[in-house]
């Protein structure tokens, strides 16, 4: 049999896992959910549910992967023999690809506006025109779908190449020039006149805004930015050398994408104020507000062609971590060869987003919001429900000594025992209960 591919070190561990995590979440949904629900206290509620529920399940999935070196289908098998886990596997592998489905849509629109920032497009543009841009790149009928082409093109290549030679290796290079460029719109942006302002809706909490709706949404967002609850995180675990630190990797991963969220916060928030726009513009805060901004600033033309090169490059990787839960399941459990895996998956979702992105506000097909339904979907309900179950998997009818020698590394780690032990009761009672009143709650039966 072939030899199963794996990363080759540590910091090839923490590199990829943190590609997967950082991606359209932290430049787009962050800010503007940040951004619409009461600046810092969002990001406190936020920061609250990765501490009680994203941590745990992300060591769940270190956990399921790392032991079993499988695909999410054949590593739930081969934890339990209850067939009716297998329904993680498939609920996840479902979620993927309804995420995949909207992603590279955005992805689309953003490698166009690298194109667009290159050429220029933005030069003195006046509000009204950056939003004519965004509606006839959002809404006509055949860039945005070429556009996604492009996107999963690249995603198939990388892909194709292999764990090895094409994840591993472009994320080592990737990664590092994207944190660069982000720290430069950072700095550019904190240097303008008025940007205190920005600071101080960021970090200074309004808990005025705060209800239920918000707590979901900021739930939501901690399983999305974290790529949990849909296997991608126990697939890219099946990949990690035997001696990571699990605990130390997902500690490293989830404070640095939190630190890539903020960096995102401090590039965009300091020049909203600072010319004075809306914080709460939503969505087309990155599609609208960001090109206003930086064609206004002196140097704005080279940084924004920085920024969604940042943006492209953190889509791209998280896209390609999505599909990968996909293309492991094909090749392991049904022994698919990987390019015919890859070709196939893709071309499937190529045509699913081909047609989500004419169903937009204002786009052909805007009367079936599949968009909508498929980011609702999968944020607020499908991936708290995959966490749920994991949770209640690994607490309920996994064996805890596995758990505990897989996150100790055998014992190796002894540091790692106690703290495992500790989560693992986490695991237990306090994940799944949050999460169920939490599910509850939103659909207001209590
Ligand atoms: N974590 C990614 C982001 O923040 C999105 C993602 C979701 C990646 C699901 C993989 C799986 O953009």
């Amino acid at each position: 049999m072939k030899q199963r591919e794996g990363f080759s070190s540590g910091l090839t561990v923490f590199l990829v896992t943190l590609s997967s995590a950082v991606g359209l979440g932290n430049i787009w949904l962050f800010p503007y959910l940040t951004g619409s629900n009461g600046g810092a206290a969002f990001i406190l509620i936020y920061l609250l549910c990765i501490a009680i529920v994203g941590l745990p399940v992300m060591l769940c999935e270190f956990f399921m992967g790392r032991r079993t070196k499988k695909n999410i289908i054949g590593a739930v098998t081969t934890l339990s023999n209850k067939k009716a886990f297998k329904s993680i596997g498939y609920l996840g592998m479902a979620s993927t690809a309804m995420i995949a489905f909207f992603y590279a849509v955005v992805a689309g629109w953003v490698y166009s506006y690298v194109l667009k920032s290159i050429t220029g497009t933005f030069k003195g543009v006046t509000n009204t025109e950056v939003k004519e841009i965004f509606t006839s790149s959002t809404t006509s009928i055949f860039p945005p779908a070429i556009w996604v082409f492009i996107v999963l093109t690249v995603v198939s290549i990388i892909l194709i190449s292999g764990v090895k030679k094409g994840i591993e290796k472009v994320t080592k290079v990737l990664m590092p020039i994207l944190l660069i460029l982000l720290v430069i719109c950072v700095i550019k942006s904190l240097t303008l006149s008025g940007a205190k302002e920005g600071i101080e809706f960021l970090f200074k909490p309004d808990f005025s805004k705060v209800n239920m709706a918000v707590v979901v949404s900021a739930l939501g967002l901690s399983f999305f930015k974290l790529s949990l609850g849909m296997g991608t995180m126990t697939t890219y675990a099946s990949y990690y050398t035997k001696d990571s630190n699990l605990y130390g990797n997902a500690a490293k991963v989830i404070i640095s994408d939190t630190l890539v969220s903020l960096l995102a916060g401090l590039a965009i928030f300091p020049a909203v104020f600072s010319f004075g726009l809306d914080p709460s513009s939503g969505p087309s805060l990155l599609f609208e507000t960001i090109p206003l901004i930086f064609s206004k600033i002196p140097g704005g033309s080279i940084l924004i062609v920085a920024f969604f090169l940042t943006a492209a490059f953190a889509s791209t990787m998280a896209l390609i971590s999505m599909i990968e839960v996909l293309v492991a399941y094909f090749t392991e459990e049904k022994k698919m060869d990987r390019t015919k895996a890859v070709i196939i998956i893709v071309s499937v979702i190529f045509i699913v987003s081909a047609i989500t992105s004419m169903t937009v506000s204002g786009g052909i097909l805007s009367k079936y919001p599949l968009f909508d339904t498929f980011d609702k979907l999968t944020s607020s309900i499908l991936l708290p429900l995959g966490g749920l179950i994991i949770a209640i998997f690994i607490g309920w009818f996994v064996n805890k000594k596995d758990f505990l020698d897989e996150l100790s590394n055998e014992g190796a780690l002894k540091q790692n025992i106690t703290a495992a032990k500790i989560s693992y009761i986490i695991i237990k009672f306090v994940t799944p209960i949050l999460l169920i009143i939490v599910f509850l709650s939103s659909i207001g039966v209590i």
